[in-house]
């Protein structure tokens, strides 16, 4: 399968995070979010929260591989919000996954010997990306509102995307925190044209000119897709790509 994030068809891709959407009709709604004739999405975004790294419990492999079946050309972003993400990989890669991004602070807190959990694994970031890839994933690399670009400015080469979290991760329906969008620019300095960065958080038509005039080619929006009826996911993805009306 063609790699969305390495090989786009277009930019900015439009991620709708499925924490939002109906989970009784978790397939429909997956259906109709990527469902072209009505304008659809790119892929889908799919949050893996751990209860521990982030205080709030959500989607699994078994999700992920239920979506691979009903869904066998879906393109699937997970993105891991979990203290040991070396435990997943091999599981989400078996699942069907396509995309997997890990967040630096759980790594960071167990280099810097401080705040070590001890679900924590410790794993060097370049081989958990080395690993994702080797299971014909691509790999991305997350980080929180609080924590500084320069963090992961040494790791970026290893990496097909970067994640900027513009909400601090945990729950869906967040307001956006504005001051990440320096950051962004900075990133986008150290990137290629082939690596994709990707904001995630509060992102709705009212904002996603900003984010993507600092640089992300890669918008996830939950609230703002799955909150609405289902007519109206269409022009909404379509506003999130480019038509900025009511954009200040
Ligand atoms: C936050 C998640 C986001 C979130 C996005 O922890 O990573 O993907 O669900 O939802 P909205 O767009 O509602 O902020
Ligand atoms: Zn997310």
């Amino acid at each position: 399968m063609r790699n969305l994030f390495t090989d786009p068809p277009h930019l900015p891709l439009i991620a709708p995070s499925i924490l939002s959407a109906d989970f009784a009709n978790l397939g429909s709604d997956c259906q109709a979010v990527l469902d072209t004739k009505s304008g659809g999405a790119d892929l889908l975004h799919v949050d893996v929260m751990d209860g521990h790294f982030v205080p709030n419990l959500t989607l699994g492999p078994a999700h992920v591989s239920a979506l691979r079946k009903t869904l066998p050309d879906a393109f699937l972003d997970v993105h891991l919000m979990v203290t040991d993400p070396q435990q997943y990989i091999e599981p989400f890669a078996h699942a069907g996954a396509n995309h997997i991004t890990f967040h630096i602070e759980p790594v960071l807190d167990i280099h810097a010997g401080s705040g070590v959990s001890p679900l924590s694994a410790g794993y060097d970031p370049k081989e958990l990306a080395a690993q994702i890839r080797s299971l014909s994933m691509t790999a991305g690399l997350a980080l929180n509102p609080g924590t500084d670009a320069s963090t992961i400015l040494d790791l970026v080469d290893m990496f097909d995307l970067i994640l900027v979290m513009s909400v601090n991760p945990g729950f869906g329906g967040q307001a956006f925190i504005e001051n990440v969008l320096p950051k962004v620019e900075t990133i986008r300095a150290y990137l290629s044209p082939q690596q994709r960065l990707e904001m995630d958080g509060g992102i709705g038509p009212d904002n996603a000119h900003k984010v993507q005039s600092s640089g992300c080619d890669v918008l996830v929006a939950g609230s703002a897709i799955f909150g609405l009826p289902k007519a109206l996911w269409g022009p909404t993805i379509a506003s999130l790509r480019g038509s900025f009306a009511s954009d200040s």
